[in-house]
């Protein structure tokens, strides 16, 4: 079969092309672990606060030396606030809300995820030091939005 050389040409660089989006997808995902936040769990958003899972907001230490912060977005606020945890502990955020779709970005880090009601949004993120850093809601959820802040404190591991 003979086929010109100009159709050879764009044939590598369509595949060039291709190997390079797989390659920096590879790289966003297992260097920067970018990943999406969610897995598939379900809540009733109209019953959060009496769920089991989302009653009982905070932070609670695992089995396995990490901590699970429990946080429920509202219009136009986030439970708890302030929230801490301690520096060098992986901890599990597990967010929902109660009403409209809100953002939870924790600013100065990677930590960056829509909180959907009906759905449970989950992510694990390591805090390296001491400190305060600033939640700020990212979409946009009603008259309020701009006000919707929130505190994470980060203590020394006792
Ligand atoms: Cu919540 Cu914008």
């Amino acid at each position: 079969m003979n086929v010109n050389f100009y159709e050879k040409l764009w044939m590598w660089f369509a595949a060039a092309i291709i190997v390079v989006f797989i390659t920096f997808v590879g790289i966003t995902t297992f260097a920067y672990g970018v990943r999406p936040p969610s897995h598939i769990e379900t809540v009733d958003p109209t019953q959060v606060m009496s769920d089991p899972r989302f009653a009982q907001q905070g932070v609670t230490p695992n089995p396995d030396g990490s901590v699970t912060a429990t946080m429920v977005a509202g219009t136009f606020f986030w439970l708890p606030s302030p929230v801490t945890v301690p520096a060098a502990t992986p901890v599990h955020f597990r967010l929902t809300s109660m009403d409209v779709t809100h953002g939870f970005e924790i600013v100065g880090t990677n930590v960056n995820t829509m909180v959907v009601p009906g759905y449970v949004s989950q992510l694990t993120y390591t805090f390296p030091a001491p400190g305060e850093y600033l939640i700020v809601c990212n979409e946009y959820c009603g008259t309020g939005h701009h006000t919707m802040g929130g505190k994470i404190v980060v203590e020394a591991r006792p």
